[in-house]
């Protein structure tokens, strides 16, 4: 059913291996090739050029008052005037049965599609994929001419939150960006692997699992282990603050008497005895014996993990997400590592320093880079450490075509380091196969109830707000079977939505006001589009049978024209969107498109029309009703039937 959650997933219109002459030309999946196509070849004829030249300059316009497509007449290189060219070109093009007669705006020559051979091909064919319209399966073959080659494979790292630590606004964008970026690839016929890359590993289980003894609860570690785990953690970071005042002192204390020549030994003994008492030691000692593989260690770390997962898999549901692999830095294999600092030594990558080892990006042409640890004095790895050995698994252990990284940008150095050493190491290629694709802050991320620790708290408090919004409209209210499940869908579609609403590297202020409001291209509004052409379908009484024996010459109108042309250009869109990896792109075509619906309803009246013309505008809606949910998936929301 349509409210399933990751449906996404074998939504994707089968891949063609039949061929065009034009290469990436696929008018099976894509009507808008048809056009490519006919065009192509009619400018060829008349210019005397090669078609497939004329086929890859056509542009896609910004707005339907430019044309459907546009040809840049300079980019054809004729040794000609452009303007004079331009006209010449659209006085000979011949009658046509699908696009009228181009016009020459300067150099550029516009097409327009006709309407109603338009209408037939695209409404006929969004009822009859669904789901599938404007996906391209061939976009993921690895050879699109011979798909028994198999699909490319991506791995989309995501989320990747800290265990006892909060989910903060770069986890919560990083699950929503990640999110969107699988579901892309899917539908475009990727072989697509979700992975969540835990911070699981580090002193602070240590900690975490002493702090466990004092102050934890088993009771309250099954009920909410997010919650739970982070308590305890709070709790005991506490005394090792408290601790770290007087051993500072005593380290202060020491150094002034040394100064002076004095004898400082007893002070030293009782330093020593303050940091071997302190938790933070005992930390260290507690990770330590994690490190040596000691079983009763390991076994309660594991149960504070899989808890953790258990719990972020509920959340995450509620996104619509579901990760094939939870790894994290605890599966780094030691000698992964290991075998990474030979190589990097091997390869003059890596050096000593003070007891260290560290890698020296300046004496490698890449100055801002700076220099990193690779090693720690006491010979334990760092988080970069872990990252490059996990690169090599993942390599060895996918064979992947690609690897997108979703982090924040306060870790583009972080990710440019990892590249660059796996470059250095010698695996050029590996390291051209791996992207950061990053992203600004939120700010103010805050619950009504005080300061955000996890991404439940938000999606409660957010929902909540939308609960109220809803109760203001009682007679809708009444209507609305569940409303609390609706106020949460609705809730979080409005956290994706601002989160997706301008470019990933821009940033944007949390707030709660405007995300849940209608007014404006908010997420409530695009969901209410939905259930509003949801609604007029189950008040029309036309069933499918009826909407697909619909005449779609019927469809004279401007408006209805134009709304044909937008749904026409739904699988370019899904295309650019994996060129320009941002959800905005995919998001201001559904904002597009629910505005021309807005403006159409008082035109184009469904109730009151003649059968026939009520059957042909219903399935006009039907179509675009079916396109939007296919966006709205595409960005990982769930489209509502009623609200
Ligand atoms: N756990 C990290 C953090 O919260 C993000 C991990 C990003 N992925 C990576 N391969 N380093 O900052």
């Amino acid at each position: 059913s349509e409210s399933l959650p990751a449906s996404v997933e074998a939504l994707t219109l089968q891949s063609t291996s039949q061929t065009s002459q034009f290469e990436g030309c696929f008018p099976s999946l894509n009507p808008v090739d048809i056009y490519r196509e006919h065009i192509a070849q009619e400018v060829a004829k008349i210019a005397e050029i090669d078609a497939q030249k004329v086929y890859s300059r056509l542009q896609w316009t910004n707005t339907l008052d430019k044309g459907d497509l546009t040809l840049p007449v300079p980019s054809l290189q004729i040794k000609k005037n452009p303007i004079e060219l331009a006209k010449e070109l659209a006085e000979k093009f011949p009658e046509s049965d699908l696009v009228n007669k181009p016009t020459a705006s300067g150099p550029q020559l516009q097409f327009f599609f006709k309407g109603q051979p338009l209408a037939k091909t695209v409404l006929g064919r969004i009822l009859d994929q669904k789901a599938a319209y404007g996906t391209n399966g061939n976009q993921g073959l690895k050879d699109p001419s011979d798909p028994s080659k198999g699909k490319k494979k991506i791995i989309i790292e995501f989320s990747s939150p800290n265990i006892a630590k909060p989910f903060h606004a770069g986890h919560l964008r990083s699950t929503i960006i990640g999110g969107f970026l699988a579901n892309l690839y899917t539908v475009m016929g990727w072989d697509v692997i979700k992975m969540n890359y835990l911070g699981d590993w580090g002193k602070q289980y240590g900690l975490l699992a002493n702090g466990f003894k004092y102050f934890g609860s088993e009771e309250a570690l099954l009920k909410d282990p997010i919650n739970h785990l982070f308590d305890v953690y709070v709790k005991v970071n506490a005394i090792v603050s408290e601790q770290e005042g007087p051993i500072k002192e005593l380290k202060e204390q020491i150094k002034q008497k040394k100064e002076k020549s004095e004898d400082v030994s007893s002070l030293e003994a009782e330093l020593a005895k303050l940091v071997d008492a302190s938790e933070d030691e005992k930390a260290r000692r507690y990770f330590k014996s994690m490190e040596d593989q000691d079983p009763e260690a390991l076994a309660l770390w594991r149960r504070f993990r899989d808890l953790s997962i258990a719990k972020y898999k509920q959340t995450y549901a509620r996104l619509n997400i579901d990760f094939d692999v939870y790894s994290g830095e605890s599966q780094v294999k030691a000698e992964s590592m290991t075998n990474a600092y030979k190589i990097m030594e091997k390869a003059g990558v890596a050096e000593e320093s003070e007891g260290a080892i560290i890698a020296d990006f300046t004496k490698h042409g890449a100055k801002k880079l700076g220099k990193a640890i690779i090693v720690r004095k006491d010979g334990t790895p760092l988080y970069l450490t872990r990252d490059i050995g996990a690169i090599t698994e993942r390599d060895e252990a996918y064979h992947f075509d690609r690897m997108i990284y979703v982090v924040a940008m306060q870790q583009d150095l972080h990710l440019a380091q990892l590249f660059k050493i796996t470059e250095l190491m010698g695996y050029k290629d590996l390291a051209s196969r791996c992207q950061h694709i990053n992203f600004g802050m939120v700010r103010g991320m805050s619950t009504r109830k005080g300061t955000v620790k996890f991404l439940d708290d938000i999606l409660h408090d957010v929902g909540e707000k939308m609960h109220e919004v809803m109760k203001k409209n009682e007679v809708k209210y009444s209507q609305v079977e569940n409303p609390e499940q609706t106020a949460d869908t609705l809730g979080i579609t409005a956290v994706m939505v601002q989160d997706m609403t301008g470019k990933r590297i821009n940033g944007y202020d949390f707030n709660l006001e405007a995300m849940t409001s209608f007014e404006g291209d908010t997420g409530p509004y695009l969901q209410y589009a939905h259930a509003r052409l949801c609604s007029m379908t189950r008040k029309s009484e036309l069933n499918e049978d009826e909407l697909n024996t619909a005449n779609f010459d019927l469809l004279t109108e401007r408006h209805a024209v134009d709304l044909c042309r937008l749904l026409a250009q739904w699988p370019d869109v899904l295309i650019n969107t994996v060129k320009t990896q941002e959800p905005i792109t995919v998001l201001s075509y559904l904002f597009r498109m629910t505005h021309m619906l807005s403006s159409s309803y008082d035109v184009l009246k469904v109730i009151g029309s003649e059968p026939e013309l009520k059957k042909s505008r219903m399935a006009l809606y039907a179509a675009a009703r079916q396109v939007l949910n296919n966006g709205m998936r595409v960005l990982g929301l769930n489209p509502v039937q009623r609200m």
